[in-house]
């Protein structure tokens, strides 16, 4: 299903791919660092050498999304492949190891009459890093930093690949419980009480039940099941 290209230096390897978002589905740019990472909002991704970069174009032919957590799922089944464990999916788009980022994505996409003309999948980890600029509210981690060992780049972008070409056809072809259960699993904060920024800036107080299939995020507030789109969870104050 890929196609990957490899530079040693871009801006970011998401605006690099969109000029190329006539190909078909798979081409996946990979760069050894980015000099205009971009992340979430405004920020940007500390994206020095030692990092894993990539953006994967895809054109699937319905909205997919779930996207994001099936992508973030992906890349906590790959790191934990190479021995990194108590990761958990903080919906919709983070990767944390304890309270601490270890990888980022970045979905950009554009919607023609319902369906995805393109959408790009960028996604950064932290590998072999031993100092990261700290960009985000969560401390930067790599896995290094958590297993004091080298990873070989290539050989992780293979695995998750490999990972995401499953989880994706997965979830494509029929919504798979099995998958979901295992995601399921893995949500920052489940049954804790969160406050939600939601996208047209309220606050909504609540406990993390669980995911949707539509990549939705369910939490009980007082007695009542509210589902949330999109938004943000907000860092919880530290004590
Ligand atoms: C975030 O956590 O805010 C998202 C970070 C996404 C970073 C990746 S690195 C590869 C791709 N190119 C970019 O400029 N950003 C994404």
């Amino acid at each position: 299903m890929f196609r990957i290209e490899y530079y040693d230096s871009l801006e970011s390897t998401n605006d690099f791919i969109k000029n190329r978002k006539n190909e078909s589905e798979g081409l996946v740019i990979v760069s050894k660092e980015q000099t205009k990472g971009r992340g979430q909002g405004n920020n940007s991704w500390s994206s020095e050498i030692g990092g894993l970069y990539f953006s994967i174009l895809l054109k699937p032919d319905k909205l997919l999304t779930i996207l994001p957590i099936i992508a973030g799922y992906t890349v906590l089944e790959t790191l934990e492949g190479f021995g990194v464990d108590n990761l958990k999916i903080k919906w919709s788009n983070d990767i944390l190891y304890n309270d601490s980022k270890i990888s980022g994505i970045l979905i950009e996409s554009k919607i023609l009459n319902n369906k995805p003309e393109y959408i790009i999948l960028g996604c950064g980890i932290n590998v072999n890093q031993k100092y990261i600029n700290n960009v985000s509210e969560y401390n930067p981690i790599s896995m290094k930093m958590i297993t004091n060992e080298y990873y070989d780049l290539n050989i992780i972008l293979n695995s998750l690949l490999k990972n995401f070409e499953k989880n994706y056809n997965r979830y494509y072809i029929n919504e798979n419980k099995e998958l979901f259960e295992l995601i399921n699993t893995k949500i920052y904060m489940k049954g804790e009480k969160v406050n939600i920024l939601t996208s047209n800036q309220n606050i909504i107080e609540g406990r993390i039940e669980k995911i949707n299939y539509d990549g939705a995020l369910v939490i009980k507030v007082e007695d009542n099941e509210k589902i949330i789109y999109s938004g943000k969870i907000l860092k919880k104050k530290s004590t």
